[in-house]
């Protein structure tokens, strides 16, 4: 699977550069690993973190805030940020597909994907092209 997956990236990037309108997958419009900074933050600050915040709302439990990426952005110490989370964010957003909660706007699915792919990929803050330069 690891293998496979510059190779689906690279289709992706062709595909993207030929630049078709109103493409139906949204596999086609992810061009490269997603990042916190420019994918995943939105769509957590929008889905999740309006309860998994500090303190946490609607019951949510304590101990880790998706509106921060790692413990380390956090000062009041202890809690834990979304990449420290995101085997458990993955387990109940993408695979069991329980958070949000059934009565809260769901992810679509192309922000699951996403969600799935910055996981799959190390969770990483930047992209690894902006990270390298
Ligand atoms: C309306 C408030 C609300 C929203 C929005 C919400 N959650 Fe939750 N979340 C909860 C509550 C309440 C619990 C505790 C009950 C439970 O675990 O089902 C919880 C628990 C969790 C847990 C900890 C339990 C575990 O399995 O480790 C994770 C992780 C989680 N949510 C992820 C997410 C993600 C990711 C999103 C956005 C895609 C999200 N949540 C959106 C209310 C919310």
């Amino acid at each position: 699977m690891a293998m496979q997956r510059p190779t689906r990236i690279l289709a992706v990037l062709l595909l993207a550069a030929v630049g078709c309108p109103g493409f139906g997958s949204p596999l086609e419009e992810i061009v490269e690993a997603p990042s916190w900074d420019d994918d995943v933050a939105e769509i957590m600050a929008a889905k999740c973190a309006v309860c998994h915040t500090d303190p946490p709302v609607g019951g949510a439990p304590m101990g880790f805030r998706f509106d921060k990426y790692t413990t380390e952005d956090i000062d009041d110490g202890g809690l834990l940020g979304a990449f420290e989370m995101r085997e458990r964010i993955d387990a109940r957003a993408v695979v069991a597909g329980t958070m949000p909660p059934a009565a809260v706007k769901p992810l679509t699915g192309e922000e699951r994907l996403i969600i799935d792919e910055w996981i799959s990929t190390g969770a990483a803050r930047e992209k690894a092209m902006e990270a390298a330069q």
